[in-house]
């Protein structure tokens, strides 16, 4: 027996030292010392053994195991450590080699816009709200004033999205002062930025997507003095404190009375030119006072609160900011064009 241990031990230790993988140390630890193994089948034959022998082949045993246990334990090791050296040495990392440049972008210059007029309105105590583009028809247009046979409600000018003209794309941010006025106490000071979708084919200016940007204050004793007031002074820190304005009579189903807004051309000073197409104005935004109507819809009594309206193009308002065009500019965000600004 004492031959047979010694043998188990040589052929054993000189195996594990052999191994080059974890699955071959497994299977030799199975091949010894597992419950079939030839060292626990050894040690089961001790039995036939003379009680003298007993202790001393027990004992050898003993060392045997232990010592296969060991190399078992210090293969194992340095098989791990192999493994990571050959992966470090696969996902080694040259830290000379010159990076990637990331190109950092910077805001859309629609959004430069965006921000500074908010920042006015903020500043003159409006709340910002947020609504949705995928509007009932109810709000873009009913609650507005505008029942089913308006022309603005015509297929031909709106996204709709159901078959029964119900659900659409927005065509106006006007939505937002229905909304505004069902969800806030009075007074109501609200401005609302966001895009709307309309019929249009593209061109230097019109996309079938572009932006507003409306307006609604309803309080007690609000009249068209609070609307040219605030008005003027918004459009006079936008374009300039001498930014000469000037009031149209106009119509909007929703207010009443309606105007639009000019500014006096800022290139020729009024006379005419390309800019303003001659006319010596450009028309900035459409206003007006809350229409009785839409004020009862939205359950304010008419009688006790006023309120006026707004609505303007953000594009509109960046191309004249940064004399860019073309709209088309805008939306293509081209970084050749962007990096402009
Ligand atoms: N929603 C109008 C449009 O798209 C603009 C507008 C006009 C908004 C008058 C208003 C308003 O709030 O009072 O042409």
């Amino acid at each position: 027996m004492k031959e047979q241990l010694e043998a188990i031990r040589k052929s054993a230790l000189e195996s594990v030292a052999g191994t080059k993988a974890a699955s071959e140390l497994e299977a030799l630890r199975v091949k010894y010392l597992g419950k079939k193994g030839e060292l626990t089948g050894l040690l089961k034959q001790m039995g036939g053994l003379s009680a003298e022998m007993r202790p001393i082949m027990g004992q050898m045993a003993n060392e045997v195991r232990a010592s296969l246990e060991d190399a078992i334990e210090t293969q194992s090791a340095i098989l791990e450590r192999r493994v990571m050296e050959i992966r470090l040495e696969k996902e080694a990392l040259d830290v000379t080699i010159p990076g990637k440049k990331l190109r950092i972008g910077h805001k859309h210059p629609m959004y430069s816009v965006l921000d500074e007029i908010k920042d006015i309105f903020i500043g003159m105590g409006f709340e910002i709200l947020d609504g949705p583009e995928v509007e009932l028809a109810d709000y873009n247009f009913t609650k507005l004033n505008t029942p089913d046979d308006h022309p603005a409600r015509e297929w031909s000018d709106t996204f709709y999205l159901t078959e029964d003209s119900n659900v659409l794309l927005r065509t106006q941010t006007s939505n937002m002062q229905i909304r505004a006025m069902e969800t806030r106490d009075l007074p109501i000071r609200v401005m609302s930025p966001g895009r709307v979708y309309r019929k249009d084919e593209v061109d230097a200016t019109h996309s079938p997507m572009f932006h507003q940007i409306e307006g609604i204050v309803v309080d007690k004793g609000i009249t068209m003095g609070d609307l040219k007031g605030t008005l003027n002074a918004v459009i006079r820190k936008i374009y300039g404190e001498h930014t000469v304005t000037r009031f149209r009579p106009h119509h909007f189903p929703f207010t009443e009375p309606s105007c639009e807004m000019d500014i006096q051309c800022h290139k020729c000073g009024g006379v005419g030119c390309p800019t303003c197409k001659g006319e010596g104005w450009i028309e900035v935004l459409g206003a007006g006072m809350v229409h009785p109507k839409v004020l009862r819809t939205c359950g304010i009594d008419p009688e006790v609160y006023s309120g006026f309206a707004f609505g303007m193009g953000l594009e509109r308002l960046a191309l004249g900011q940064y004399k860019i065009s073309d709209m088309r500019l805008i939306f293509e965000n081209d970084v050749r064009f962007l990096e402009q600004f």
